[in-house]
């Protein structure tokens, strides 16, 4: 019920007005370190310093405006400029609907196609992250499409919630692409989507296993323990690509899991969401764990 109000707020201006105008968006860094391309490097070198790789993402989603969208192409175009003088050891991650799949497919793949090529010149990597349920078999096709013309530099997201997602990741291990595995941060109807908790942990367990046994360097997101333990109990028997899987994590998230995880030598990288529009953002962190709501109110939540 909260978890339903907390992505219903996330979607309405009123709500974010409030928010912004209180000590809430100071607090709100926790999980947004900044608004600036500089800010986003500055958290990724601490990040590498740490021993954690890194996917910065601009946030925004929804842009319905050729400006805005190349816009917003052009932030990660200067992501990768950072990315590429400095070294880092990061990619990005970004949402179709910030760079125009909601104007037209083509435009998409033009203002996309600056962004992946600027990727490729600096050898690095761009995730496509996955929205809700209405527009994933549209992010499929787009992908496919730029996998068949020989990219190579990408890979998406799948949400073990979607009772397509079993299809959906056999077909992206015979491909050979990769995957980043996710239980999925949409409120979804039962028609598409798995609404009890367990059903979701057993799908997202079925699921990085197919990936570990089959997948190419698979990406496992979460900070699920028991999730987290599955995985390692399924890579200590050593599948195709065990040796070749990450975990990742979401800035300011179970700093203390992500801390264990690298100590005991297994490859964690670190989401790390920046820009303006950080409100649609918080609300979903929040919708996922109601007890943030008391850590941004002054209380003390789980490090
Ligand atoms: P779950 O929500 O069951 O939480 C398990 C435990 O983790 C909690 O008990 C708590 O301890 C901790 N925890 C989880 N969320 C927390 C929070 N916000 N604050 C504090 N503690 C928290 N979704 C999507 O639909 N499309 C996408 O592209 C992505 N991309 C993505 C990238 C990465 C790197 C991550 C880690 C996650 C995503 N997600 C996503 C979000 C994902 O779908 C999911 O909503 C969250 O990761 C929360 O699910 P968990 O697997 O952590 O488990």
């Amino acid at each position: 019920m909260l978890r339903d109000s907390l992505i219903s707020l996330s979607r309405s201006a009123t709500a974010k007005a409030l928010v912004t105008k209180t000590p809430l968006r100071a607090m709100s860094r926790r999980f947004v370190p900044g608004e600036s391309v500089e800010s986003l490097v500055d958290t990724i070198r601490e990040a590498n310093a740490a021993g954690f790789s890194a996917t910065g993402n601009y946030l925004g989603e929804s842009v319905h405006d050729e400006p805005n969208a190349r816009r917003a192409a052009d932030v990660y175009l200067r992501v990768f400029d950072a990315i590429g003088a400095d070294r880092l050891d990061a990619n990005v991650s970004l949402k179709f609907t910030q760079l125009g799949q909601d104007i037209s497919e083509r435009f998409l793949g033009d203002n996309l196609g600056r962004v992946l090529d600027r990727a490729d010149e600096v050898d690095s990597f761009v995730r496509f992250d996955m929205e809700s349920s209405e527009y994933t078999q549209r992010t499929l096709d787009a992908f496919e499409k730029l996998w068949s013309a020989g990219r190579r530099n990408i890979g998406v997201v799948l949400q073990s919630y979607l009772h397509r997602t079993v299809g959906d990741v056999a077909r992206m291990n015979r491909l050979g692409a990769r995957v980043r595995l996710c239980k999925g941060a949409y409120a979804e109807p039962a028609s598409v989507a798995f609404q009890e908790r367990t059903k979701v942990d057993d799908s997202f367990v079925e699921l990085m296993r197919m990936l570990l046994d089959e997948g190419t360097c698979p990406a496992i997101a979460t900070h699920d323990e028991r999730m987290i333990g599955a995985t390692i109990d399924h890579h200590s028997k050593g599948g195709f690509a065990a040796d070749r899987f990450e975990f990742q994590m979401l800035h300011g998230v179970r700093r203390d899991l992500q801390r264990q995880l690298v100590a005991d030598g297994y490859r964690l990288r670190i989401y790390v969401p920046f820009g303006e529009h950080w409100y649609p953002y918080l609300m979903r962190r929040l919708a996922e764990r109601p007890a943030n709501v008391l850590f941004l109110a002054g209380s003390v939540v789980q490090e």
